[in-house]
């Protein structure tokens, strides 16, 4: 039994851990925790659902107590407050993984141009390997701490990554349109929420998942997320230049069937991605699936990739166990399929 802790359990992805985690066949929850003010709360007051299934207190974070029964610890906390609490487990020996953005990007300097703070950890960015197991299986098998990716990154690196690694497509002037269900936000985000309501925001290149998706796929991003409304799911849209000139007559310089055969042959060994004919959020909220969508239009020559995740599976919590499945050499579809 891999013994496990929970940092964070009082959040969305936090919660999506413990439900994923009990259905796991080889681990035990032994600690849950988060900001509780001195008051600890049984967990099936907190999440009346889980009654039956779950007799634990979620107490307030105490590092050192946490450490003695866990095997691994998943902090699912916002970044800035990550970054101090994942170095004290690091350094008191155990595995993390950690769900916030502040051991995703690798060079200090730009974590503090986008997050206006200094790492206070900067030695560890080099360590943390980015848990993309469909990118850095190999790593993550050996890693001691993984910077599970940003929602928005999963869904848009696995949907371009085959096009750029293959040189189907151009490495610039790519367009990125995502949609998030609202619990994208977090809970006090959520709560604020008035459905029915569908915006963009955070337009001009300044989300900061923006960073953490160049610094992965190595090209420059026009990056514009938007809100939807529904609680959970996420939807992007991905216009890529194809490198072959256009022909004659509008007809597009590459066939469709080639480049679905390149994504199908890139994904075959992939147990949560699928190549599909329409990514569709319906389709993959409560599962760890990506689903991904290719077509051609011929007339702009641009390949349009449609990927869709939910983000608190394949974007946070079903990723990160996906990541502690790989780190101790379990089946990597348990818990999650
Ligand atoms: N939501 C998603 O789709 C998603 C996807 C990928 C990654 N993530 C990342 O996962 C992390 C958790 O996200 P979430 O959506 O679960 O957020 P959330 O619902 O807002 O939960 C965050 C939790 O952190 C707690 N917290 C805030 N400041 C704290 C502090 N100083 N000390 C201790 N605890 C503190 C909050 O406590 P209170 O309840 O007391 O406020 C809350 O329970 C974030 O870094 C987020 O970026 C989220």
């Amino acid at each position: 039994m891999i013994n496990v802790a929970i940092v964070g359990a009082k959040g969305y992805a936090g919660e999506e851990l413990i439900k994923i985690l009990l259905k796991h066949s080889g681990v035990k929850i032994t600690s849950l925790s988060g900001r509780m003010d001195g008051k600890p709360k049984h967990i099936c007051e907190m999440y009346p659902y889980l009654k039956g299934n779950l007799d634990m207190f979620c107490e307030d974070i105490d590092e050192k107590k946490i450490v003695e029964n866990a095997d691994i610890i998943f902090t699912a906390l916002p970044h800035m407050v990550s970054m101090e609490i994942v170095s004290k487990f690091i350094s008191l020996g155990k595995k993390v993984i950690d769900l916030s953005a502040d051991f995703r990007l690798k060079n200090p300097d730009i974590y503090e141009k986008w997050y206006g703070v200094k790492h206070v950890n900067p030695g560890l960015l080099e360590k943390a390997v980015y848990g993309l197991p469909e990118l850095y299986r190999k790593k993550i098998k050996k890693a001691k701490l993984i910077a599970n990716p940003g929602c928005y990154p999963t869904s848009i690196i696995l949907g371009c990554y085959p096009a750029i690694k293959e040189k189907i497509a151009k490495k610039k002037e790519i367009i990125i349109d995502s949609k998030s269900g609202y619990s994208g936000g977090g809970r006090e985000f959520a709560k604020n929420y008035k459905e029915p309501n569908c915006y963009a925001y955070q337009i001009g290149g300044i989300h900061r998942h923006i960073p953490e998706i160049e610094q992965e796929l190595k090209c420059q991003i026009t990056f514009i997320p938007h809100i939807i409304p529904q609680e959970r799911g996420m939807l992007s849209t991905i216009y890529l230049q194809l490198k072959k000139d256009i022909f004659p007559r509008g007809l597009p310089a590459v066939a469709l069937e080639d480049v679905v055969a390149v994504y199908k042959k890139y994904y075959e060994n992939e147990p949560f991605v699928r190549i599909v004919e329409t990514a569709m959020t319906k389709n993959v909220v409560n599962t760890n699936y990506c689903d991904i969508a290719i077509n051609i239009d011929g007339k702009t020559n641009n390949l349009i990739i449609t990927s869709a995740i939910d983000n608190l599976v394949k974007g946070a919590a079903g990723q990160a166990v996906q990541n502690m499945n790989i780190m101790f050499g379990i089946d990597e579809k348990e818990g999650l399929i």
